[in-house]
């Protein structure tokens, strides 16, 4: 199924948590899985129902919260497993079943101790037993990338013909390049019969840095209509592919992508803050969208660029991802339209030119003493004491 709607899962609550250090309570988790309801994710992963206790209770509490986005658990392809998802997932509005095995030889061989032959069996079966559970199934090939293509095409047909509605291709260990991995799932797409039943989804990890470019080529080359992801691209070892980053660059490309997002960017960076504040990992400064510095601007060329005409060094607007505003840093690259700029905002009235040079002047003597100047700072260098002797 091929649609001109990319659909955002987001796994910050299953796959973010297995970030060590990053477990959440239920509260947390409800909490999350609210503001991910705002931003209008399609699908929240809430948790692996049959890995703990705890952890059905998570599903089934953000199973019965949650009304606009379909919630989601994960199984291993077991009965108990995913029985255990579908009793969790009772009360949902609309519900999905995430059922996963390994293809890969090396995980096959050394992890499940199962022949190709009994992976295969084991797909088939465990998809038609879900699908008589749940009319939304998605079946993951975990290690997929790393899987032989002959017999991911296999495993992938029978999950189809057993009723599954989606197919993730993960590259679980983050060991994709952009454009191998788009034409791996574009070969799958085109190899398997009746692909078109099922939309494909890309999973990516970001063990090379290349999480979002990965999912982004699997979307663009290979024809995924469906990307796995995580706020702040939490997730094991260095994470997932970042929601955020991956929505704004097909919103801000959408000339190149020509694809529509459902999700409500304003409430981006609340989301970023509460998950970075529930599990104490730090946002970087310098993290496209949300960090601190995303949208500021620190160089007097740029300053009074965006000062003259945002878009000189803005490709998207910090309001629209739930920044009050851009931010221009005052220091010792700034230039005197900058600041002169921030004397207005400021209220200070400047009797002259030559008062606002003589005043430009200290700030700059000033910022070769200070990395940063703030607004007091500021205010000191133009008070009457320091203007007047
Ligand atoms: O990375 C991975 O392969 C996964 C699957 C369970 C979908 O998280
Ligand atoms: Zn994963």
């Amino acid at each position: 199924m091929s649609t001109d709607k990319l659909i955002i899962f987001d796994t910050t609550l299953r796959d973010g948590e297995q970030s060590p250090g990053a477990s959440m309570t239920r509260d947390e988790k409800l909490r999350i899985a609210r503001q991910l309801e705002r931003l209008k994710v399609d699908v929240i992963e809430a948790g692996f129902a049959a890995s703990s206790n705890g952890d059905f209770e998570c599903v089934q509490a953000i199973a019965r919260a949650i009304k606009d986005s379909t919630v989601c658990s994960l199984a291993r392809t077991n009965d108990r497993d995913i029985t255990r998802a579908a009793e969790a997932l009772k009360d949902a509005g609309r519900a999905r079943i995430h059922l996963f095995i390994a293809t890969s030889p090396l995980h096959m061989e050394k992890k499940l101790r199962m022949t190709p032959e009994q992976v295969l069996e084991q797909s088939r079966l465990s998809t038609r037993f879900a699908r008589n559970l749940a009319e939304d199934i998605e079946f993951s090939a975990e290690d997929g990338y790393r899987s032989d293509p002959d017999f991911l095409c296999r495993v992938v047909e029978a999950a189809i013909e057993e009723g599954a509605t989606t197919i993730n291709i993960p590259d679980t260990v983050g060991y994709a390049i952009p454009e191998l991995y788009g034409s791996f799932i574009k070969n799958l797409r085109e190899r398997v019969p009746n692909s078109d039943k099922a939309v494909w989804s890309v999973h990516c990890h970001n063990d090379l840095g290349m999480a979002v470019a990965n999912s982004l080529a699997g979307v663009k080359i290979g024809g995924a209509r469906q990307v796995e992801c995580t706020i702040n691209g939490l997730g094991e070892r260095a994470g997932n592919c970042s929601l955020e980053e991956v929505v704004m660059a097909v919103k801000t490309r959408r000339d190149y992508f020509g694809l529509e997002v459902g999700i409500d960017a304003k409430h981006l960076l609340a989301a970023s803050r509460m998950v970075s504040q529930t599990t104490g990992f730090v946002v970087q400064p310098n993290k496209a969208v949300v960090g601190a510095n995303a949208f500021a601007h620190a160089s007097g060329i740029h300053q009074d660029g965006v000062l003259k005409a945002r878009d000189t060094y803005e490709i998207m607007r910090a309001e629209d991802v739930g920044w009050s505003t851009n931010k221009i840093v005052l220091g010792k690259l700034s230039g005197r339209n900058a600041f002169k700029q921030r004397l207005q905002e400021l209220g200070v009235e400047l009797e002259s030119e030559g008062e606002i040079n003589a005043a430009f002047a200290r700030f700059k003597e000033l910022a070769d003493r200070k990395s940063e100047i703030f607004d007091e700072d500021i205010l000191a260098l133009v008070s009457d004491e320091s203007m007047h002797g």
